[in-house]
């Protein structure tokens, strides 16, 4: 099988508060999966469980502290100009796309900037062909576009802009951290919905970052839920959503907190002691809310087992024998 993108034992450790009190918080934690070529696949969570760490480390803008990440088979390498060629190809959805872009700034400026830094167009109008082209693919034309500042476009008209601008380099795969998490709910479907035709007609993949578990439901393939650092379950989306075996997949279902709308991507979000504490906890991070916990969970971190093709993290799992 072909992978496009393999994660292997992400892990990032983070020091937190001051000489006296120092913390450290493995934001996340021997994280492994991959992605295959025209795939979207989903990493879902609530808010805190390291979801744009993980993120930023695939992007590179933050060093792993130890795992690897392949990319069409190259090894991720330490040095800033191997990043380049790394990361070719692969293109970033922001959450907020007010953040995006420069307000004083004329959204087309943008448009036609990367396609001189990328060389894509030999002329003017070359150009305006290629921004209309991408402009067709996310829904816009570009009479609406042409001329306007970021504030005369609403969250969802802006956010299919940023797309078109992503696709603008014919990536092969998109990393999207929380695309959709400030878009009025109504506008929410039409763009994941996106994300769904460019697989189809482009075979373009999708590392769908959200907290929102009905568009990942509905867009995903393979879907894995994090949980304080880890990833307490993973398969495809069917099997894992509407037969979850992790007791967090269950409670999720149930309850799906909103992401914070005013974090942006670069912003680091502020956890409460408890959900801190959870993080520094043995064994299961999860114990302290599992219902179904054993005195095992206190003390020892679940392996990782399949059932099935679904990878849970999950005493209960490792030992079925038990309750
Ligand atoms: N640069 C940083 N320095 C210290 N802690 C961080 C940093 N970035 C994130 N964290 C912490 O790592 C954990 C995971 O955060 P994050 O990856 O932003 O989660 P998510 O995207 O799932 O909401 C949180 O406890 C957060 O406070
Ligand atoms: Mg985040």
């Amino acid at each position: 099988m072909d992978k496009l993108l393999e994660i292997d034992h992400l892990t990032k450790v983070f020091t937190l508060g001051s000489m006296l009190s120092r913390v450290r918080i493995t934001a996340v934690d021997n994280v492994s999966f991959y992605i295959k070529p025209a795939e979207i696949f989903a990493l879902a969570g609530e808010s805190g469980c390291g979801k744009t760490t993980a993120a930023r480390m695939i992007l590179g803008f933050e060093e792993p502290t130890s795992g690897e990440i392949v990319h069409k088979g190259k090894r991720d390498e330490k040095s800033k100009d191997k990043k380049v060629w790394f990361t070719e190809g692969v293109q970033a959805i922001f959450q907020d796309p007010f953040g995006t872009f420069n307000p004083l700034r004329k959204v087309e400026r943008y448009f036609f900037e990367t396609i001189r830094n990328y060389g894509l167009a030999s002329d003017d109008g070359e150009a305006v062909e290629l921004i209309k082209e991408k402009l067709n693919a996310v829904g816009l034309n570009y009479e609406e576009f042409s001329g306007r500042y970021p504030s005369e476009f609403s969250g969802g008209q802006l956010q299919r802009v940023s797309i078109a601008r992503a696709l603008l380099t014919e990536p092969t795969l998109l990393i999207a951290d929380e695309p959709v998490s400030m878009v009025d709910a109504s506008l929410r479907m039409s763009i994941v919905n996106l994300f769904k035709k460019l697989k189809e007609e482009s075979g373009v993949s999708v590392l769908y970052i959200t907290h929102d578990l009905a568009t990942a439901y509905y867009v995903s393939d393979r879907i894995a839920i994090m949980f304080r650092g880890h990833i307490v379950e993973m398969g495809p989306v069917e099997e894992v959503l509407m037969n979850p075996k992790h007791s967090y997949t269950k409670l999720l279902r149930e309850s799906v907190p909103e992401a914070d709308p005013t974090k942006r991507w670069s912003e680091r979000i502020s956890l409460s002691e408890s959900e801190h504490e959870e993080y520094l906890r043995q064994g299961c991070k999860f114990a302290g809310r599992c219902p179904g916990a054993m005195d095992i969970c206190k003390s020892e971190e679940p392996k990782d087992v399949y059932v099935g093709n679904v990878f849970v993290k999950c005493h209960r799992y490792v030992n079925p024998t038990q309750p």
